[in-house]
């Protein structure tokens, strides 16, 4: 792997505090992604699912891992599946995990990992005395497209085979533990945003007018790869001007203009964790005064949002709060109207047409990451806070991202490293 390697004791933990939010008698199972195609025999690059991950640390196609915490016999109660190498994959692709390498990255003892083609037999000994089997799904709120996962095949499969099981989901306890982050996983998520720190930091003495944003993105890759990282958390949105007024502008194609802001949306990956940033600067390196009132009203909000990231606030709240300091941003900068914010509909408030996304999300081993939005905020959430304000009529787009980590007493800023007032910007770009 790129990275560091990461100390077993995180997954040994991970799988430990899974096993009280299980119910008595009951066998879980957990896919591998899949490699997956482009066209002819073409294919991306590998990510694995990142609750077989977060359970093992195990980075490796065509791996399932088995828990049966009450079987009987030790030796089957936590069990792994890897693809068998051979001469002619080790030619071809290169290195895949020995047994004792596996023991060393998952902290399963070796007699217990066994070559994915003996699965059926192994399997067979433990099915039978379970009464409760959890599988897989990928359960997001905001899951889009979907494609069959090999977790999805397996259901079927395990289905077919054995029809009286009870399944249970296995998501809804992946998220309830991911949502906490271990003390292991917060370097993980430090080291992607100090990666990202130093690229932004090599942006602000790129950006200049004439310069095109797939030569930003050039850089920002750069940056990425000579630091471990396999790239980037996200497709990078690098939008000067109009562009930034586009959300999910992605196309990086069009020669920033003296006079206009960029907006970039950009975060490293490290061992699978993911930084979430944004920043928005001027490409001659001085923001005008109206880019600079809209700003530093994104600034406060912000701020303001970032205080009420702490334990026990509830997220909808939160949010409904954000909403209200937005709206007042909004009167100062002459985009909305007192008058006509005081009769709004409340179920459509007048500020979603300047700022139309959430605040923040879950951050962690997904961008978005799972977790619950009833769960009330608790130490060891990371969550990002984003505000923006999109004024298409002027052709500008501000919105500014940061990665905060609750505490017992507050919170801490994991970006307070990352240049973020318009001063120390533009005092960087000149
Ligand atoms: N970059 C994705 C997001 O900010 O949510
Ligand atoms: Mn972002
Ligand atoms: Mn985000």
């Amino acid at each position: 792997m790129r990275y560091l390697p990461i100390e077993n004791q995180l997954f040994v933990q991970n799988r430990q505090r899974l096993l009280p939010l299980l119910k008595p008698k009951s066998l879980v199972v957990v896919n591998a992604n899949d490699i997956m195609p482009t066209n002819a025999d073409g294919t991306m690059v590998f990510r694995q699912n990142n609750d077989l991950f977060y359970l093992t640390g195990v980075d490796q196609e065509e791996t399932r891992l088995v828990l049966f915490p009450e079987h009987p016999d030790p030796k089957f109660r936590e069990v792994l599946f890897l693809r068998e190498t051979s001469e002619l994959i080790e030619i071809w692709e290169g290195h895949k995990l020995t047994k004792a390498e596996a023991e060393q990255v998952t902290g399963i003892p070796q007699k217990q990992v066994y070559w994915m083609h003996q699965f059926e037999q192994i399997f067979g000994q433990m099915v039978f005395e379970a009464e409760h089997i959890y599988l897989n799904t990928n359960e997001h709120t905001r899951a889009g497209v979907e494609v069959e996962t090999r977790d999805a095949r397996y259901i079927d499969a395990f289905r077919q085979k054995y029809p009286l099981h009870r399944l249970e989901r296995l998501a809804p306890l992946m998220h309830y533990l991911r949502a906490i982050k271990q003390p292991q996983e917060i370097p993980l998520i430090q080291t992607a945003i100090d990666i990202t720190d130093k690229m932004f930091r090599r942006l602000l003495g790129f950006i200049k007018p004439g310069v095109w944003e797939y030569e930003i993105e050039a850089e920002m890759m750069h940056e990425f790869l000579r630091n471990r990282s396999r790239g980037t958390a996200y497709t990078p949105i690098i939008a000067s001007g109009a562009n930034a007024c586009v959300l999910h502008y992605i196309d990086n194609s069009q020669q920033c203009q003296d006079g206009d802001v960029i907006l970039l949306d950009i975060g490293a990956e490290y061992a699978n964790y993911n930084a979430d940033m944004t920043r928005s600067v001027p490409v001659n390196g001085r923001f005008t005064t109206r880019q600079r009132a809209v700003y530093d009203a994104v600034l406060r909000v912000m701020k303001e949002a970032t205080q009420m990231l702490r334990p026990g606030n509830l997220w909808d709240e939160y949010h409904r709060e954000v909403g209200k300091v937005m709206e007042s941003e909004l009167i100062g900068l002459g985009l909305l109207d007192r008058t006509e914010v005081a009769n709004q509909d409340p179920d459509a408030p007048l500020y979603k047409k300047y700022f139309m996304h959430g605040t923040s999300h879950f951050l962690g081993l997904d961008v978005h990451d799972v977790g619950n939005k009833y769960r009330k905020m608790e130490a060891g959430m990371v969550f990002t806070v984003e505000p923006g304000i999109y004024i298409r009529e002027e052709k500008l787009g501000i919105r500014l991202e940061n990665n905060v980590l609750i505490t017992e007493s507050g919170n801490i800023d994991m970006m307070a490293n990352i240049p973020l007032e318009a001063d120390e910007i533009e005092a960087m770009m000149n």
